[in-house]
C-alpha cells in the first residue's frame, strides 16, 4: 500500500499568541484545540489518499452518515512534551500506531500503516509546535487521532469509506485535583465490556457505554468507576479511561489482559519501569473481596490508575455496596509518587530513555 504525503495548507484563522498564551496558562483537558488537524481518506479499492495538514474546522456530515447511527469509530489518545532544552517528543507514537491497528481490525475498520500513523501526529505537532506546553509543569499537548466512516447509508456493514484525522488539544491535569486522590465506585453489576466483545479496543462505544456507571458513581460522590469481569462479577478489570495497579509493598499487580479491558500504554511502561527502579511487577487477577481485605490486613498499600491522560493517579477512597474503605490513609502513596516522577522524567527527557519509548520530532 502507498503511504500518502501529508501536504500542508496553513491555517487561516490561527488564534494570536496572546491568546494562545492565555489557553496554555490553564488549559483544562481537552477543552482547546490547535490550529490545525490531519485527515486522511481511505476508500475502498483505492486505499489510503488525500493526506492533508488544513486548519482545524468543523466537518460537514450527512444526517445519514454510518458513523452517527452504529457507532463505527476508533481513537488513540498520546502526549508531546516539551524538553528541558526546548524540542519536543511524543511518548511511545508506534504502540499507539499499532493498537489503533487492532482497534480497527475489530471493527473491520482499513489498517493505518503505522508510519503513516506516526508521521500525521508528527505533521501536526510541527505545525503546532507552538501550542506544546512550556517544560517544568504537568501540561503538554494531547493528541487525539481517530477513524470514523464516511459512507452514507442505514445498512449495517463495514463502510466502503473511511476519514482519519488527527487533532491536538494542551493538556493539564485530567483530574482537577492532579496528584490528588481519586474515590472509586466499585461497580457490581454495571459492566463495561464482555468476553467476546470490544472492551480491547478503543472505540466510542465503550465509552458511551461507561456513563450511566459513571453518573451513578458521581452521584455517590465518586471520580470514577472500577469495572468488574462480566461473567462473576469479581474479578477487577480496569476503570472508564484508565488501568488500574495494586502495590503490594515492593510489588505492583495489574488485571491481566483478558480481552475485556484495554492493554494500556501506560500500564505496559510501568511493568518495565517498576523493575527498573528495583520493584516486581505482574500481571493477574485480583477480585473484589481480595482488595478490600488485603486493604485491611494491610498488604495492600497503595492503588492507583494509570493513562495518558490521567498519568498517575492515586486512588485514596473505594465505595461500594459491601461497604467503603481509605486506600493508602487517604493519600497518595510512595511507591505511587515515585513511579509517577519516574515516568514523567523520561517523557518530559528529564531523564534518559534507555527504552527509546521517547519519539523526538
Ligand atoms: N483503559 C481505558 C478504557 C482507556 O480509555 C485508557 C486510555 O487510553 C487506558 C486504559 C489507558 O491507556 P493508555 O495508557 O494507553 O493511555
Ligand atoms: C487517554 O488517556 O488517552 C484516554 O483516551 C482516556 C480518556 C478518558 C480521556
Amino acid at each position: 500500500m502507498t503511504t500518502p504525503t501529508i501536504e500542508l495548507k496553513p491555517s487561516s484563522h490561527p488564534l494570536s499568541g496572546a491568546e494562545r498564551e492565555a489557553i496554555l496558562a490553564s488549559p483544562g483537558f481537552g477543552r482547546h484545540f490547535t490550529d490545525h488537524m490531519v485527515t486522511i481518506k481511505w476508500t475502498e479499492g483505492r486505499g489510503w489518499h488525500d493526506a492533508q495538514l488544513v486548519p482545524y474546522a468543523p466537518l460537514s456530515i450527512d444526517p445519514a452518515n454510518m458513523t452517527l447511527h452504529y457507532a463505527i469509530e476508533i481513537f488513540e489518545g498520546l502526549k508531546a512534551f516539551r524538553r528541558p532544552d526546548g524540542s519536543v517528543a511524543t511518548f511511545r507514537p508506534e504502540a499507539n500506531a499499532e493498537r489503533f491497528q487492532r482497534s480497527a481490525r475489530r471493527l473491520a475498520m482499513p489498517e493505518l500503516p503505522v508510519e503513516t500513523f506516526v508521521e500525521a501526529c508528527d505533521a501536526l505537532v510541527r505545525a503546532d509546535m507552538a501550542w506544546v506546553p512550556a517544560h517544568g509543569g504537568e501540561s503538554s499537548l494531547y493528541l487525539r487521532p481517530f477513524m470514523i466512516a464516511t459512507e452514507v447509508g442505514l445498512g449495517v456493514r463495514p463502510a466502503n469509506e473511511y476519514l482519519f484525522i488527527v487533532i491536538a488539544s494542551p493538556a493539564g491535569a485530567y483530574f482537577p485535583g492532579g496528584v490528588k486522590p481519586v474515590s472509586i465506585w466499585l461497580s457490581e453489576d454495571r459492566v463495561r465490556a464482555v468476553p467476546g466483545g470490544m472492551g480491547d479496543a478503543k472505540t466510542g462505544g465503550n465509552y458511551a457505554a461507561s456513563l450511566l456507571a459513571q453518573a451513578e458513581a458521581a452521584e455517590k460522590g465518586c471520580d470514577q468507576v472500577a469495572y468488574l469481569d462480566a461473567v462473576e462479577h469479581k474479578w477487577v478489570e480496569e476503570l472508564g479511561g484508565m488501568n488500574l495497579y495494586f502495590v503490594y509493598g515492593d510489588k505492583i499487580v495489574t488485571p491481566e489482559l483478558t480481552g475485556s479491558l484495554l492493554a494500556g500504554i501506560t500500564r505496559d511502561s510501568l511493568l518495565q519501569l517498576a523493575q527498573d527502579l528495583g520493584y516486581k511487577s505482574e500481571e493477574g487477577r485480583v477480585s473484589i473481596d481480595q482488595w478490600r481485605e488485603d486493604t485491611k490486613n494491610g498488604t495492600l498499600t497503595e492503588v492507583f490508575a494509570c493513562g495518558t491522560a490521567a498519568v498517575i493517579t492515586p486512588v485514596g477512597l473505594v465505595k461500594s455496596a459491601g461497604g467503603d474503605w481509605k486506600q493508602s490513609g487517604g493519600q497518595p502513596g510512595e511507591v505511587t509518587l515515585r513511579l509517577r516522577k519516574a515516568l514523567l522524567d523520561i517523557q518530559t527527557g528529564r531523564s534518559q530513555d534507555i527504552h527509546g519509548w521517547t519519539h523526538e520530532l
